[in-house]
């Protein structure tokens, strides 16, 4: 019985270094089990004189009962830890700001084309589309731009082939709406126009809308109170609006029209070139010659029509000194708008 203490020493020892579920059970083999330390003890029990071997029976039980209870602790404590430490590793810390990914917007001559649209939709125009790639019939033919005309420049245009053409302008929709539709009707038509062309305010590439209405009695005052609807809407209710004779082949009579400097209001400055008045759109009557050739009666149809350039109009809203801007789409830039 000496060695019992020394037994149970080295026990509790080993029990404190274990590290594992799987270490206590070789510590349980060692000292409980079959072959364990202190089961060799307890079959030594019937070796001895009755009177000592109920003593230390009563010893080496206490003592099992210990062991088994020291094991069942720390086998708690072990589960405790490993639990804690999955817990640790698994952890979500809600509080940690997340990867913030910044909205996409609108592109500011997509925004300028919606802007522009919504107006003409509240007062009943509806929105037209046609080819980018178009015939010369469309481009110049059927919009009274005879072959020898100045527009046809081949500096200007994008020749495809002898016949066609990537679209110089948005009119050629004019005349494909004309084809489609039965007057009454008034369309616009925005998107995508080509012409050879570069600089601080020209691009190859760039936007322009387009506006017709036809009727049986519409008239030049149509067109002034329309354009001056949306002048007024677009910019501010108080900007002046004049128009200017001008000439444009598929119109007649053809206007510029101009509205009072948004910059330096009328004074003059450098964008209106001291004038005071900035050039907006081109408008005029449709031209009898363009009914004709569409087949429409000029003696039963008049009619309007006005183009201008999207980034032209931009430029001046936004105050925007270089189209060119518009199209290296630095972040820096698109995201003031
Ligand atoms: N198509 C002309 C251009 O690109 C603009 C224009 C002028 C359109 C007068 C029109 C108009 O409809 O009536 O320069």
């Amino acid at each position: 019985m000496d060695d019992l203490s020394s037994i149970k020493q080295s026990f509790l020892h080993e029990l404190s270094l274990v590290q594992g579920i799987a270490g206590l059970d070789d510590i349980r083999v060692k000292y409980l089990g079959k072959k364990g330390v202190l089961t060799g003890k307890l079959k030594t029990l019937g070796a001895l004189p009755p009177d000592e071997r109920r003593s230390a029976g009563i010893v080496l039980n206490e003592m099992k009962v210990l062991m088994e209870n020291e094991l069942a602790l720390r086998k708690q404590a072990l589960k405790n830890r490993e639990l804690e430490k999955k817990l640790a590793s698994e952890a979500l810390d809600i509080t940690i700001p997340g990867n913030y990914t910044p909205p996409g917007r609108l592109h500011p001559l997509t925004q300028t084309m919606l802007d522009i649209i919504d107006i003409f939709s509240a007062m009943g125009f509806s929105v037209e589309e046609g080819p980018e790639v178009e015939t010369d019939y469309y481009n110049f033919e059927a919009l009274n731009i005879p072959r020898e005309h100045p527009a046809r420049d081949m500096q200007d245009t994008f020749y495809v082939s002898d016949d066609v053409v990537l679209r110089t302008h948005t009119s050629p929709v004019q005349i494909r709406a004309m084809q489609k539709r039965k007057p009454p009707f008034r369309i616009i038509a925005p998107g995508k126009v080509y012409r050879c062309d570069a600089d601080i305010s020209h691009t190859p590439m760039f936007h322009q809308i387009e506006g017709l209405m036809v009727g049986e009695d519409i008239s030049f005052s149509h067109l002034k109170a329309v354009l001056e609807a949306f002048l007024h809407r677009f910019f501010s209710p108080d900007v002046p609006v004049r128009f200017r004779p001008s000439y444009f082949p598929f119109t007649e009579p053809s206007a510029e029209v101009d509205i009072g400097c948004i910059f330096c209001k009328g004074a003059g400055c450098r964008t209106c070139k001291t004038s005071g008045w900035i050039e907006i759109l081109g408008a005029g009557m449709v031209n009898p010659r363009v009914f004709e050739m569409s087949g429409y009666d000029p003696q039963v149809y008049s009619g309007f029509a006005f183009g201008m350039g999207i980034e032209r109009i931009a430029m001046l809203k936004y105050s925007i000194d270089d189209i060119r801007l518009f199209y290296e789409n630095d972040i820096r830039f698109l995201r003031q708008f």
